[in-house]
């Protein structure tokens, strides 16, 4: 299994891309299934999860092709309605099919995801969804077995914000007959991306961006050309590692306005952020004043921002209440971040970080993504060496990770 060695200690300093997001892409990927024809998205990144989406989409039919960072993908095909297990638990957003496959085929047979690392997640939310739009729903054998002649249009409101809830139940509702309103629903970039897909394929959804979004559907769909948004966790994992390193580090082909939670605390830790129109440039300063934050669904503070940010707080002067709203199991990279020399407590879902100036670099374990990428940040201002296992969950949502930090000066490589 790969492991990523880090030397500590090196300013970060230069430039760097960021890639397409792995949380649009995955939604708007799997919308060709909406549609016969061929449908090409560009800049999509070249993770894990999109190999796992694809082979996903192979499987009901679609077929799928890659060149670089473009990928078309033609659902004419569409025929299997089983998305199995094998398949699923590679990765919890295959959710997604379900929408889609309920509104073209009539049915879907899609396996449970169960939970993970950072918590429970339920899918709740995206089954009473469905029912309110006339599904029938069976748990069966640990899969989701839903049918439905014709969806209808209605009124469904989210006891909680949810992501994917809120992109299956708009997948659902576009070829739905009649108007329903997504109510509570989650406002998140991505939302707005997978909206303006489904426009351009002639669906029309009214409100994304808000929490409320209405949809009057339509009877067919089109396929359609479109660009994948950058992704803003990425852009704030370079954010910190530059802003922990006390680094001069130009971020590129980022969306500035997606990360205004994470900059506004970054300015109020002390960083020099100026912001251009699709790029963000971070001065990091010797000492970096502690912030209290608590994560929340977008404009909120990301939760997919919180163990990365954490590292900074880590270091800094003073000390920061770190709140976690949205998952119950998200502080797991705590122990490992204290094997490292970190002062934190934890009480339920917040942590108390006391700065301690410096990490020591030790051996870790990443237990999920964005765990496994506060690992590396913390191994970049660790004295010594730091060696992180299991980093298949890094190749999960970072493109390039090691070549990006390297290019920037960081000691970086991939032990095979
Ligand atoms: C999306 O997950 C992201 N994944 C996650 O990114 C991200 O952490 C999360 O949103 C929150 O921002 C993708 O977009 C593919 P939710 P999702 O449904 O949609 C509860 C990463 O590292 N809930 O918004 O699965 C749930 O338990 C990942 O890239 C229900 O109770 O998250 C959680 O407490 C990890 N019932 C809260 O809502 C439901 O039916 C928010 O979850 C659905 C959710």
């Amino acid at each position: 299994m790969d492991k990523i060695e880090i030397e500590g200690g090196r300013r970060l300093s230069g430039r760097v891309t960021i890639s397409g997001a792995k949380n649009a892409a995955l939604p708007i990927l799997t919308s060709a299934l909406l549609t016969d024809g061929s449908n090409t998205y560009t800049n999509v990144p070249g993770l894990q999860d999109i190999h796992s989406i694809r082979a996903l989409l192979e499987n009901h039919g679609a077929s799928v092709s890659v060149d670089g960072h473009t990928v078309r993908i033609d659902a004419s095909g569409l025929s299997n309605s089983e998305a199995p297990y094998e398949l699923v638990r590679k990765m919890r957003a295959s959710i997604l099919v379900l929408g889609p496959l309920l509104a073209r085929l009539g049915r879907a047979r899609v396996s449970l995801p169960g939970g993970c690392a950072i918590g429970a997640r339920p899918i709740n939310l995206h089954l009473n969804g469905l029912e309110r739009l006339g599904a029938t729903i069976a748990l069966r054998h640990g899969y989701v077995e839903a049918e439905a002649k014709k969806l209808v249009g209605a009124d469904i409101y989210f006891d909680t914000v949810t992501v994917t809830g809120t992109e299956n139940l708009m997948m659902a509702a576009v070829l739905a007959s009649g108007r329903s309103v997504l109510r509570n629903a989650a406002r998140e970039p991505e939302i707005v991306a997978l909206a303006q897909v489904l426009n351009q394929m002639g669906a029309d959804v009214q409100g994304a961006g808000t929490p409320v979004i209405t949809i009057n559907g339509v009877d067919t769909l089109k396929p359609t050309q479109t660009e994948i948004i950058p992704d803003r966790i990425e852009t704030g994992t370079f954010l910190v590692a530059a802003a922990l390193t006390g680094g001069d580090v130009i971020i590129d082909r980022c969306e500035p306005d997606h990360v205004g939670a994470t900059l506004s605390k970054l300015s109020q830790a002390g960083v020099d952020i100026s912001v251009g129109q699709n790029t963000i440039h971070v001065r990091g300063n010797a000492s970096v004043t502690s912030v209290d934050f608590r994560t929340e669904p977008y404009p909120g503070f990301p939760t997919d921002m919180q163990a990365q940010f954490m590292v900074l707080m880590a270091v800094a002067d003073g000390t920061s209440m770190i709140n976690e709203t949205i998952f119950e199991n998200r502080f797991i990279h705590v122990s490992e971040l204290k094997r490292m020399g970190a002062d934190i407590r934890i009480n339920g879902n917040t942590a108390m970080v006391h700065g301690v100036g410096r990490l020591s670099g030790a051996p870790v374990m990443a237990s999920d993504l964005r765990a496994s990428a506060c690992l590396v940040l913390a191994g970049l201002v660790a004295e010594g060496t730091t060696v992180i296992n299991r980093v298949y969950h890094l190749d999960r949502g970072y493109e390039a990770l090691e070549e990006k930090f390297t290019a920037l000066g960081a000691a970086i490589r991939r032990v095979r």
